[in-house]
C-alpha cells in the first residue's frame, strides 16, 4: 500500500529563496511523518484562487510570505486573536469547515528569544524598531511576555502610533507600559536605553544607517535583528561595535516554521536541532 504524504507548501512571491522546504523536511524525518512541502510561487493576482485550488487538491495546510500575508488574513474563514491584532497571517490550515489562519512569527521570536539566546522578556525594556509588517506581527506576542515596557519607534511615527493603539488593549490586559516614540525623542534622552533591540525595519535593504542612536543600546543588550545573512550583517555589526550581543533571525524563522508544524501536526519537532543543522548549513554555503 503507498502511504501519500500529507501536502504543505509555502506561497510566496518571489519564494525561491525560501529555506521553509528544507525546515519542514528536517522536522517531518525527525518526527518520523509522512508530510511532502514544496515551494509555490503564486502569481501576484492569484492568491486566492492558488490557495482554494491546493486545498481542492488535498493540501493540508500552507505557510504565506510577502506578498500575501494580509490576503491570508482576509480569505481566512477563522481566524486566531494573534491575526486579528497583526492583520496578517503566515499559516493556513485547511479543514473540514474551512480555512484556518494564524500568525506564528511572534511566537517564533519570542521562542527564539527566550529559548533559543536565553533571555528573558518578562519584565525587560523592549525597543521596536519599524512598525511595517514584520513589526505588527510579533508585537503580540511580545507583550504576552509581560515586558515592562515596548516602545516602538518608526521613520514614519504615524505608523508606530497605530500599531500601539492597536495594541493598547492587549498592554493594559498584561500591564506593559505600550508607547510610540519619535526618533528626536529617542535621540534627544539618554535614559532611553533597553534590554532588548528589535530591528523589523527593511532599512538594510536599500543601504541606509540603522535607524536608532547607541545610545539606546545598554552594555550586554541583546540587538536582535529580524533577518539573517547579508541583510542582517549592519544591524548586527552596529550592535557589536556598540558592546550588545548580537542576534539575527535565522532561529526566528525556524521557530517559526515550528510553530506552523505543531499547528498542522499536532507535534512539537526538535527546532533547536534544525537551527543549529541550518546554521551550519548556510555557514558551508558561504564558504563556497
Ligand atoms: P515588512 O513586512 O518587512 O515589515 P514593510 O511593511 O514594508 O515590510 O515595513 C518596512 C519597515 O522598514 C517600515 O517600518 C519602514 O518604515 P516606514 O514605515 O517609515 O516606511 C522601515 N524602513 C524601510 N526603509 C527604511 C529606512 N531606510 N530607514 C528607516 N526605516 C526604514
Amino acid at each position: 500500500m503507498t502511504n501519500t504524504p500529507d501536502a504543505y507548501c509555502v506561497m510566496g512571491n518571489p519564494v525561491a529563496h525560501s529555506r521553509s522546504p528544507w525546515i519542514h523536511a528536517r522536522f517531518a524525518e525527525l518526527t518520523g511523518q509522512s508530510v511532502s512541502y514544496d515551494r509555490a510561487l503564486v502569481p501576484l493576482d492569484g492568491f486566492a484562487d492558488h490557495v482554494r485550488e491546493f486545498a481542492a487538491r488535498g493540501g493540508k495546510g500552507c505557510n504565506v510570505t510577502v506578498p500575501f500575508k494580509l490576503q491570508a488574513a482576509e480569505l481566512a474563514t477563522s481566524a486566531s486573536e494573534r491575526v486579528r491584532l497583526a492583520g496578517a497571517a503566515n499559516t493556513l490550515v485547511f479543514g473540514a469547515n474551512g480555512i484556518h489562519a494564524d500568525n506564528t512569527d511572534g511566537l517564533g521570536i519570542v521562542a527564539d528569544i527566550t529559548r533559543n539566546a536565553g533571555v528573558p522578556i518578562a519584565g525587560r525594556d523592549v525597543l521596536m524598531l519599524g512598525a511595517g509588517g514584520a513589526a505588527a506581527g510579533a508585537l503580540g506576542s511580545l507583550l504576552e511576555q509581560k515586558p515592562r515596557r515596548l516602545v516602538v519607534v518608526n521613520r514614519t511615527h504615524a505608523k508606530a502610533q497605530t500599531l500601539v493603539q492597536q495594541h493598547a488593549e492587549l498592554a493594559a490586559l498584561h500591564r506593559v507600559e505600550l508607547l510610540a516614540l519619535d526618533h528626536k525623542s529617542l535621540a534627544g534622552d539618554l535614559n532611553h536605553n533597553f534590554d532588548i533591540i528589535i530591528n523589523a525595519t527593511a532599512s538594510s535593504l536599500s543601504g541606509a544607517e540603522v535607524p536608532a542612536p547607541p545610545s539606546v543600546l545598554r552594555a550586554g543588550s541583546l540587538a536582535y535583528d529580524m533577518m539573517y545573512g547579508p541583510a542582517a550583517q549592519p544591524f548586527l555589526d552596529w550592535a557589536r561595535n556598540h558592546g550588545a550581543v548580537a542576534r539575527d533571525g535565522l532561529g526566528m524563522l525556524v521557530e517559526q516554521a515550528a510553530e506552523s508544524y505543531a499547528l498542522w501536526r499536532g507535534i512539537r519537532p526538535p527546532s533547536a536541532r534544525v537551527l543549529a543543522e541550518l546554521r551550519a548549513l548556510l555557514l558551508t554555503e558561504a564558504a563556497h
